[in-house]
């Protein structure tokens, strides 16, 4: 089971404020958060601030690490060389990401060591999305059209976060992945236009399948979201879940039209007076037992990475060596 042993409790939340010294410092801080300036990683700042970023960037950083599994399991079977090569940078890039993402919460205190050991023992979260299979080739490009869509959707307003960091880290982030929805929008688009029945049947089917978890990769409703209230007022979210799926589901809409795909929702239609669309009711019980560990694939992807942790150990420690060798010879010079 997932547990939060980077999460702030209540006690921590009501901020103990010690001295006049740090009372000066928080409302000196509370005073750039109001103007909307960056804060950087040497700047005082309140230790709940400090522990939300640090929670949300790791979990950030372990979904970029942890959804290259579901992808990567189709590099082998690409159907050409073309998509192969892809794939292949696509799922490279997410390794990127996480290490971006690592290194800008490390900015906050917390080790990588920590981060990773919080990730392989079940202790930190990661997007309840990377916990469903990848049954078919089509799955890819609708990975890439709606996970990485909805991804960009959550992470462009995460780029005027503010904490510089993680906002600088997030302006790379969000050009690689905007490209990653682009080829999965294109090669979805191949298979719906130039392909065979069963080609559209299967994007058809993978669209079944991934469109309510993407809904979920927002988070819970903002009525049942303890975190977002709080993360917006300090800016580190600008916008709230229930406003980002509402966006996304309203770009989705014309694109799925476009790829000749209908979206798994009866009541999915145009509200005039919204000017939004209306959509069903997200199975709510489903992605928390998703979150809690109890997804179909929780088990087998911490299990991956645990496993290329474990197997990955010669490499740290002959890196480690290494630039000890070197450290004595600069030394010795
Ligand atoms: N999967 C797993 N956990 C989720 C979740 C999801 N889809 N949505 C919410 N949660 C968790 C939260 O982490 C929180 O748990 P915690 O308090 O124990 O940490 C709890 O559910 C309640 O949710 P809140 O809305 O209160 O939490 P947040 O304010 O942190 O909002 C979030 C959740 C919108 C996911 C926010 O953390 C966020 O924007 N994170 C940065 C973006 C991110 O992590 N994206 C991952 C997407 S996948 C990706 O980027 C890879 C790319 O290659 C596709």
């Amino acid at each position: 089971m997932y547990t939060q042993a980077m999460s702030v409790g209540p006690q921590e939340t009501a901020a103990k404020v010690q001295s006049v010294e740090e009372a000066q410092a928080q409302q000196a801080f509370d005073a750039r958060i109001d103007a909307g300036d960056f804060i950087e990683a040497k700047d005082w700042m309140p230790e709940h601030y400090r522990k939300t970023l640090v929670r949300q960037i790791s979990q950030h950083a372990h979904s970029e690490i942890v959804g290259m599994l579901p992808e990567g399991n189709w590099i082998t079977r690409a159907p050409t060389l073309k998509r192969k090569a892809i794939l292949l940078a696509k799922v490279q890039d997410e390794a990127g990401h996480g290490l971006y993402l690592y290194s800008a919460a490390e900015t906050l205190g917390t080790s990588r060591d920590q981060m990773l050991d919080a990730l392989h023992t079940g202790k930190a979260k990661y997007s309840s999305i990377f916990n469903y299979p990848t049954l078919s080739w089509a799955d890819v490009g609708v990975i890439g059209w709606l996970v990485d869509g909805a991804a960009i959707m959550n992470q462009v307003p995460l780029c005027r976060c503010s904490y510089a960091p993680y906002a600088r880290a997030m302006i790379r982030v969000c050009r690689e992945e905007s490209f990653h929805q682009r080829q999965g929008f294109e090669s979805l688009l191949t298979m719906t236009q130039h392909g065979t029945d069963a080609q559209r049947a299967m994007v058809q089917d993978a669209v079944d399948r991934w469109w309510w978890p993407s809904l979920m990769m927002f988070g819970p409703e903002d009525k049942d979201s303890p975190n977002s209230e709080q993360s917006i007022r300090w800016g580190i979210k600008r916008i709230t879940n229930d406003q980002l799926r509402q966006k996304f589901v309203d770009a989705c809409v014309p694109q799925a039209a476009l790829l000749g795909v209908t979206l798994p929702d009866p009541d999915l239609k145009w509200n005039a007076e919204r000017e939004a669309h209306d959509f069903g009711r997200i199975d709510w019980d489903e992605f928390w037992r998703v979150i809690n560990g109890d997804g179909p694939c929780n088990r087998e992807r911490l299990a991956a990475r645990v496993k290329a942790w474990d197997e990955g150990a010669w490499v740290r420690e002959a890196a480690l060596a290494y630039a000890k060798k070197q450290a004595m010879k600069e030394q010795a010079a």
